[in-house]
C-alpha cells in the first residue's frame, strides 16, 4: 500500500544543504500498523510530513520513491495532493489544539473530508459525523456537535481529530505523536481507540512516536530513527528482544521499569 525507498530531505535554506532524513526505506500492507521510533530531532517528522506532501519549501526530497497504491507520490500536482490529502492518506498530529479551527464547531471540523469529498447531503453527514462521535467514545455527540475546541478536554480533542481523520474511511492514517501530549490513562485510552479503529475500517497506521513503550502498544513493525539515518527495523517483538544497533539498546534501555514490563509481554502501556 505505502513503499518509500531511499527517501532523502534536506533544507535547502542552509549551505551546504542540511541532510535532515537519509535513506528512508519503509513497507506498509493494507491495515499495518508500523511505528517510527527516533528521539526528538531524529527526522520523524520530516518524514511524516514528506508522506502526505506537506514539507515546506526549504526542505526538498532530494532522492528515493514514495509509492502509495502503487501511484507516485512525487508525481501528484496540487491539486492532485488535494483529492489525496485528508480522503485516502489523513492525519493526526501531538497538539489537537494547533490542528483544529479555533473558530469552527467541532461538527463542522469533523464533517469536512465528507463535505469536501463526497457528495453526501448536510443531514447525511452530520448523521455519519455523530455516529462517527459516538465510536471515538465521545459522549453526548448532539450536544458535542456545535461546541468548540477550546470548551474540551486535550483528550476529547485528540478523539475529534481520530474522528475527523477517520470519517472518511482513508486507507492511511499518519499519526505523528498522537498521545504524546497526553497523561498516561489518557494515551492508553487513545491508543486503544486507535486500534479498535485500525480494527474497524482497516486503516494502516504509520504512528510516530519518540516512546518506544507506545509503539510496543499499538505497533506490529517499527523502524527505528537515528539524526535522520535509520539504524533498525523489524518486528516490535524481535527488536525489543534482541536489538541490533547501539542507539535501539539505549532507547530499551530508557523504558522505565522495562524489565517487568517485557516480562509482562504486549500488555498495552502499563
Ligand atoms: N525549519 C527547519 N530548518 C532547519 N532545520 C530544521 C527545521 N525543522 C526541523 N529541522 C531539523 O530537522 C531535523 C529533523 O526534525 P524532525 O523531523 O522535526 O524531528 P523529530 O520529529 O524526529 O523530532 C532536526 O534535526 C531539526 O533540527
Ligand atoms: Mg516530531
Amino acid at each position: 500500500m505505502l513503499e518509500i525507498d531511499g527517501l532523502s530531505i534536506d533544507f535547502m535554506d542552509v549551505e551546504p544543504p542540511l541532510r535532515v532524513v537519509e535513506d528512508f526505506s519503509l513497507r506498509m500492507e493494507p491495515g499495518e500498523i508500523v511505528g517510527v521510533v527516533g528521539e526528538s530531532g531524529s527526522g520523524k517528522t520530516m518524514t511524516a510530513l514528506a508522506v502526505m506532501g506537506l514539507l515546506k519549501r526549504r526542505a526538498r526530497i532530494t532522492s528515493g520513491r514514495m509509492l502509495f497504491q502503487g501511484k507516485d507520490l512525487l508525481a501528484l500536482s496540487q491539486k492532485e495532493w488535494e483529492a489525496v490529502r485528508g480522503h485516502k492518506i489523513s492525519m493526526i498530529f501531538q497538539e489537537p489544539m494547533t490542528s483544529l479551527n479555533p473558530v469552527l464547531t467541532i461538527g463542522g471540523q469533523m464533517e469536512e473530508s465528507l463535505r469536501l469529498h463526497t457528495d453526501m447531503d448536510r443531514k447525511e453527514r452530520r448523521r455519519r459525523v455523530l455516529e462517527m462521535m459516538g465510536q471515538v467514545g465521545l459522549a453526548q455527540p448532539e450536544k458535542l456537535y456545535g461546541c468548540y475546541p477550546h470548551q474540551l478536554s486535550g483528550g476529547m480533542r485528540q478523539r475529534v481529530m481520530i474522528g475527523a481523520a477517520l470519517i472518511g474511511r482513508p486507507k492511511l492514517m499518519v499519526a505523528d505523536e498522537p498521545t504524546t501530549a497526553l497523561d498516561v490513562t489518557i494515551q492508553a485510552q487513545i491508543l486503544s481507540l486507535l486500534k479498535e479503529m485500525n480494527r474497524e475500517y482497516g486503516t494502516g497506521i504509520l504512528f510516530i512516536s519518540h516512546d518506544l513503550r507506545v509503539i510496543r502498544a499499538i505497533c506490529s513493525r517499527v523502524v527505528v530513527m537515528c539524526q535522520g539515518q535509520t539504524v533498525e527495523t523489524g518486528s516490535v517483538e524481535q527488536v525489543l528482544r534482541t536489538p541490533q544497533a547501539d542507539y535501539t539498546k539505549k532507547l530499551i534501555a530508557a523504558i522505565p521499569d522495562r524489565g517487568a514490563r517485557l516480562r509482562g509481554g504486549r500488555k498495552g502501556l502499563a
